[in-house]
């Protein structure tokens, strides 16, 4: 039987990852390395985010004190408070690979964001980032006009609020053609196109300037797995199966705009099992790569992972020094648990596909 067995792959980088504070931030993060990644970059949004080089430098410090062997860059919340001087200093003391941008209200922790409507406020940020070659990160949604969302005008509800961003993604690449921009956990067939036309602007040697991460669930999962399972529900929501389709075409198409970021958004279960404000975030981080895996194997492009789960993102982040860590991903029957759980039992979260059989599994 020819099946492939193994895939070798050397430092895997997931380039979106939520690790949070306290128990819940003990318990996911070795799990990074569980999951197989080497590499983690790490959002800012705690409560409150992070917008200061010294908190971003603990938090660093923190993090590498629970998973020694993971290698964790860092970002910076964008907000008032992140002046041009923080960024200058941020880049002179290498304390972040970025900085990320949440339009207020759109998602968990996002009440300090940013208006998408009007990002002037932050351009001599954007400039220094530019300078200093610091990437921008996009949460691109707009947020929802609830009670008016079907208008010819700007209606906007779940399923249309990345389309509706895209718009000021291409405004703020026109701006500034040098700042390297991610859109992050892109879900639509509409950002795949445009993030292939913008980079078709650039010579075909040079490498992107504007790139997408593309989650595991969002590969995986169409409306109805969320509408009804507050575990598959997070933001962006998954969409249409053309737009799924166009996600998994981009992931596996070895493309340099692509690369993987899981979103792996842990909550602990009580807030997953209410009936009103069911938070968004699906947990993926134990079996990242397992669950990528599934996805590249059904396409037949296991040959393909390597660039989609490490080479374009190192590439495109600039990621210092040489792949060092191997990982193998091997054939191996597991099931999902229904929950995972810390030693004292006081954090608990559900990870993605409880109960499902996975068919790949890691070994360092
Ligand atoms: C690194 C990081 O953020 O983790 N920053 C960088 O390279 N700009 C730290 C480092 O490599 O020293
Ligand atoms: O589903 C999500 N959860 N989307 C985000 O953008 C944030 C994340 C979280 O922090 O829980
Ligand atoms: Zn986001
Ligand atoms: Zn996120």
């Amino acid at each position: 039987c020819d099946e492939v067995q193994e895939v070798v792959l050397q430092e895997p980088c997931d380039m979106h990852v939520h690790v949070r504070e306290g128990a819940m931030c003990e318990l996911v993060t070795p799990m990074v390395r569980d999951g197989g990644v080497s590499v983690a970059y790490v959002m800012p949004n705690l409560q409150p985010p992070i917008v200061t080089v010294d908190r971003v430098v603990q938090y660093r410090a923190r993090l590498q004190e629970l998973a020694p062997q993971t290698t964790f860059l860092m970002s910076l919340y964008l907000s008032p408070e992140l002046t041009p001087e923080v960024i200058h200093e941020a880049a002179r003391v290498r304390a972040v690979h970025g900085v990320k941008c949440y339009p207020a209200g759109v998602t968990t922790n996002s009440d300090q964001g940013v208006d998408p409507n009007d990002f002037s406020q932050f351009y001599p940020v954007f400039e220094a980032m530019q300078e200093e070659g610091l990437v921008l990160n996009l949460h691109g949604e707009k947020p929802s006009s609830k009670g008016d969302c079907d208008g010819e005008g700007d209606g906007i509800n779940v399923l249309n609020a990345e389309e509706k961003f895209l718009p000021a993604l291409e405004k703020l690449h026109a701006d500034f053609p040098k700042l390297r921009i991610v859109l992050e956990h892109c879900t639509t067939a509409k950002a795949i196109e445009l993030v292939r036309k913008l980079n078709q602007q650039v010579p075909s040697d040079s490498d992107p300037v504007v790139a997408a991460t593309i989650t595991a669930h969002h590969l995986l999962l169409t409306v109805d797995d969320w509408a009804g399972d507050p575990v598959n529900f997070c933001k962006p929501v998954a969409k249409l199966s053309h737009d799924r389709r166009a996600l998994v075409s981009a992931a596996t198409s070895g493309e340099r705009c692509f690369f993987f970021g899981s979103d792996s958004a842990p909550h602990p279960v009580e807030n997953k099992q209410r009936y009103r404000g069911v938070s968004a975030g699906i947990f993926t981080q134990r079996y990242a790569l397992a669950y990528v895996a599934e996805v590249f194997e059904a396409q037949g492009r296991l040959d393909t992972l390597q660039k989609f789960v490490s080479d374009n993102a190192r590439r495109f982040y600039r990621v210092a020094g040489e792949a060092k860590n191997t990982v193998t991903l091997y054939r191996r029957d597991h099931v999902v648990p229904e929950l995972v759980t810390n030693n004292s039992q006081t954090v608990s979260v559900v990870p993605f596909m409880p109960g499902e059989t996975l068919h790949w599994d890691i070994r360092w």
